[in-house]
């Protein structure tokens, strides 16, 4: 077999190792049933264990309390986008929104088809290489949206922004979803594209409230209310059975590792190390403010696009791919989730450091 490289691709991003030779094994025959995890039906007896031990072990892993459901749903989380407005935001009522970034402001554009919006804040006005402090909300909101974790910028927020009485947040955590402890009871609606920290792409996991899901819009095709999935166990239709099953399997690997403390932990050193040494280097430089940077997603540019250019192609020889930075940012990007190993941070600052000596 070709040797696995370090890939820091922004997502679909690398996953634990044990996952992906867990599902290889399952492939061809899911235990000991002589059908492949691909082949069983999502109405059988093997799939519903699959799926129970998914929804107990997410449970367990982030404490989330019996009155939240645990829905695998389809269209990733741009499909979330739409479905949080349609579901809850009516034409006379206004939805918050915090603007830090693209997916942010995509998130925002949906919801302005079906009621009022407002902008909290946003860091436009620098490209989004901050999390904004100065907040003004809405007189009566819905909701309060936001996106924790900035995945093109590389930026994260470090706790929840406030809520105005009477709304609930919203949160779009595609790109940092249980790299760190989570208190669910401050949210109403948490989602994310599992790409990123999950599973494969396709499929987003949204945990909800269940008074939210009571509340939801009745009007709304049955796949677009959060109530038919609810009901049905995600299973309404032909559910991404292969998604579900991978995500179910990360989630006993995260419980396995120590569960969201010791990833928030593990996660913190390997950033740090990255920051360390960008924050010394006279070649590198970071592009987020210092008190607003992801764990996740770490962005740093030279000021040169050739030279930005010749250090992702000369990375990607070294067995260090996915670098290159978004292009509303350029520059390079090291995507390091909760499955990206240590090894690969090291490997890339012996990489940047001997770049630095050859070109800084
Ligand atoms: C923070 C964030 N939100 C939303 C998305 C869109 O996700 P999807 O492609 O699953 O719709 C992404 C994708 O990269 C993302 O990083």
């Amino acid at each position: 077999m070709t040797e696995r490289v370090f890939n820091f691709s922004a997502g679909p991003a690398m996953l634990p190792e044990p996952v992906l030779e867990e599902a290889r094994e399952n492939l061809l025959s899911l235990g000991d049933t002589g059908i492949g995890i691909l082949e069983h039906s999502h109405r059988g007896p093997a799939f519903k264990k699959v799926y129970e031990d998914a929804v107990a072990h997410c449970r367990q892993l982030a404490d989330i309390p019996e009155d939240y459901h645990i829905l695998f749903l389809h269209g990733g989380a741009s499909m979330q986008f739409c479905m949080l407005p349609m579901n809850f935001l009516t034409p006379d009522a206004t939805a918050d929104y915090l603007i830090t970034g693209r997916w942010s402001q995509r998130a925002i554009e949906q919801a302005q088809r079906f009621g009022q919006t407002h902008v909290v804040c946003s860091s436009k006005d620098r490209n989004f290489c901050y999390i904004p402090k100065e907040r003004q909300y809405s007189e009566r909101p819905t909701y309060v949206h936001f996106t924790s974790n900035n995945t093109i910028y590389g930026t994260q927020f470090t706790t929840e922004p406030d809520v105005p009485e009477g709304a609930f947040l919203a949160c779009d955590a595609s790109s940092d979803i249980f790299s760190r402890p989570i208190d669910i009871t401050k949210y109403g609606l948490i989602y994310a594209g599992a790409q990123k920290n999950l599973g494969p792409s396709g499929i987003a996991l949204a945990i909800i409230r269940d008074d939210l899901v009571q509340r939801g819009a009745e009007n709304l095709p049955d796949m677009l209310q959060y109530r038919t999935h609810a009901k049905h166990n995600s299973a309404y239709n032909t559910p991404s059975t292969f998604g579900i099953y991978v995500m179910g399997l990360v989630f006993k690997w995260l419980l396995d590792q120590g569960g969201l403390a010791a990833m928030e932990e593990r996660n913190r050193a390997k950033a740090n190390k990255l920051y360390e040494y960008l924050d010394q280097s006279s070649l590198f430089q970071p592009t987020a403010d210092a008190d607003s940077r992801s764990m996740m997603n770490i962005t740093f540019v030279t000021g040169n696009d050739e030279l930005d250019a010749k250090f992702c192609s000369e990375a990607a020889e070294q067995g260090l791919a996915g670098l290159k930075g978004h292009r509303s940012v350029g520059g390079m990007r090291a995507s390091i989730y909760n499955a990206f190993p240590e090894r690969g941070v090291d490997a890339l600052i012996d990489f940047m450091r001997d770049f630095e000596a050859k070109n800084g």
